[in-house]
């Protein structure tokens, strides 16, 4: 039988990323192999978000480019996944009358069943079933692991927290916690297969495992430090509600653990705070970044922002822009409201105008760029630690093959800065240079989104372990 084709479209956040790797992971066994050329697809799969209005615009954008190529390709199967799937279950299929297949969140599983009825029955499924646990998927280490050195691991599904403008309790259902013992496992499995970084994946981290009565966040943490081979831990989100001294502790204590923490406070107003149910004030936020900064001086800080929530006043935006300035965070993501289903907060009076909110958002970002840039440029001169990651995107095949010497390579610092980076002529360890490997650079010039760094030293713990990219001077 041929070799079949599968091209998969992620849109949303990383919990999305994660699970197009396990879709692709279970659709192996049918002979699907990844392609990035939508061309060449036998399936086609769009894992869908929801968390803004604009994501679901971009998911019909993209399967609106999709009807030509089913015209050409009548057997071509088209699959939605994800929350947008979760949330418009089979009104999908009315809209969209050549999608083949809506799958929900929880559903990843049963795919090779699925495809396997629409490979042979020619029909249309809906699965947006919720109920019971989610299936645990046991792959394995793996080859084609794509020669990535950070992954991502879900460690729980789910939210439980509902935040009055947030679509995700409804689409990912009730909080769980996956079994210390499976996420260990799966995390010496990609180690196996090259990995070096893992980011550990929640809605909220920081109560991982609580209601399962299973170890605690910073326990799990501690179990996975001691895995040999990882170089480094992440994690992100952290509701600064459960954030505890025992996981500020952890950034002390656990030497694989990076030095960055998202800590997303939506708001810096008190009343606006309350509306969007995140059961912290302004003040208890505060006083947890002032004791994690007690605890480690040196750490990042970012944060997530929602401008224009129902009723947000001037004065309340004032104050959001006072926080900012107060945390001075390393950067921040912001965002315009918008209206989600379900979500509590859609039916609030007091709807901010969509001029207001474009405004609001750019005095935001133009806050936060000037702390970012400050930031950034407080690195020059100074020695970090990255882990490469590989060739920088903007290098060209044709650039590699041709001119060795100006090949730009990508990491990232504990801090998680990205630093890009060419070898250089005047070091010698320089052709040891490989993806994966623990490199300290001296920062010679910060960009408001990156740094550019000069090698000098090869970290000895470190493993390189990558041999098909390490350099050949
Ligand atoms: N679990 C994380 C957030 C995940 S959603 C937490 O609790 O922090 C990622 C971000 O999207 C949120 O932090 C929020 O800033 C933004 N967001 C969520 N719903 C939104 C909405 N309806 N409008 C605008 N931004 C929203
Ligand atoms: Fe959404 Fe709040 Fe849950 Fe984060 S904690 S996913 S913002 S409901
Ligand atoms: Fe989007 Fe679903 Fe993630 S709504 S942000 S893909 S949990």
């Amino acid at each position: 039988m041929n070799t079949k084709y599968l091209y998969i479209n992620t849109i949303g956040c990383q919990m999305n990323v994660y699970d197009s790797e396990q879709i692709a992971k279970v659709l192996k066994p049918l002979r699907y192999r990844k392609t990035s050329f939508l061309e060449m697809a036998n399936l086609i799969i769009v894992n869908t978000c929801t968390i803004r209005e604009k994501a679901e615009q971009k998911v019909f954008s993209f399967l609106g480019r999709l009807a030509g190529l089913k015209r050409k390709k009548p057997d071509l199967i088209i699959g939605v996944g994800g929350c947008v799937a979760q949330q418009e279950g089979g009104k999908i299929l009315e809209r969209v009358p050549y999608v083949d297949l809506v799958f929900g969140t929880n559903a990843i599983g049963r795919l090779p069943v699925i495809i396997e009825r629409i490979e042979t029955k020619k029909c249309r499924v809906v699965d947006v079933e919720m109920s019971g646990q989610i299936e645990e998927l046991d792959f394995g280490a793996d080859e084609s692991h794509d020669g990535k050195v950070a992954s991502f691991v879900t460690i729980m599904q789910g939210c439980d927290n509902y935040c009055t403008y947030c679509v995700v309790p409804y689409v990912r259902g009730r909080e769980t916690s996956r079994d210390p013992e499976i996420i260990v496992n799966e995390i010496r499995c990609l180690v196996e297969s090259g990995v070096r970084e893992v980011t550990l994946l929640g809605q909220n981290v920081n109560s991982y495992g609580k209601k399962e009565g299973l170890c605690t966040f910073p326990e799990l943490l501690a179990l996975i430090n001691e895995i040999d081979g990882l170089l480094r831990i992440r994690f992100t989100t952290s509701h600064p509600k459960d954030l505890s001294e025992d996981l500020m502790l952890a950034f002390k204590d656990l030497d694989k653990l990076c030095n960055h923490i998202h800590l997303p406070v939506q708001s810096g107003s008190n009343k606006i705070l309350k509306r969007m149910n995140r059961k912290y004030t302004r003040g208890l936020y505060l006083e947890k970044v002032d004791k994690l900064l007690n605890i480690c001086p040196d750490i990042a800080i970012t944060s997530d922002i929602i401008v224009g929530f129902p009723g947000e006043t001037r004065d309340d935006f004032e104050e959001t822009l006072d926080l900012i300035k107060k945390v001075e965070y390393d950067s921040l993501f912001a965002f315009k409201y918008s209206d989600r289903p379900n979500a509590t907060a859609a039916r609030f009076p007091d709807k901010i105008s969509e001029q207001e909110k474009k405004e609001r958002l750019q005095q935001v970002l133009d806050l936060q760029d000037h702390f970012t840039t400050r930031k950034n440029k407080e690195q020059e001169g100074s020695t970090q630690l990255i882990l490469v990651e590989g060739f920088s995107k903007k290098q060209s095949v044709i650039d590699i093959q041709n001119r060795y010497q100006d090949v730009q390579w990508t990491g990232r610092t504990s801090t998680n800065k990205i630093v890009n980076f060419i070898q250089g002529d005047d070091t010698v360890f320089c052709n040891e240079i490989a993806t994966g490997q623990m490199l300290n650079v001296e920062i010679v010039k910060a960009f408001p989104h990156s740094l550019w760094g000069k090698p000098v030293g090869v970290e000895p713990t470190s493993l390189g372990l990558r041999g098909e990219e390490s350099y050949v001077a």
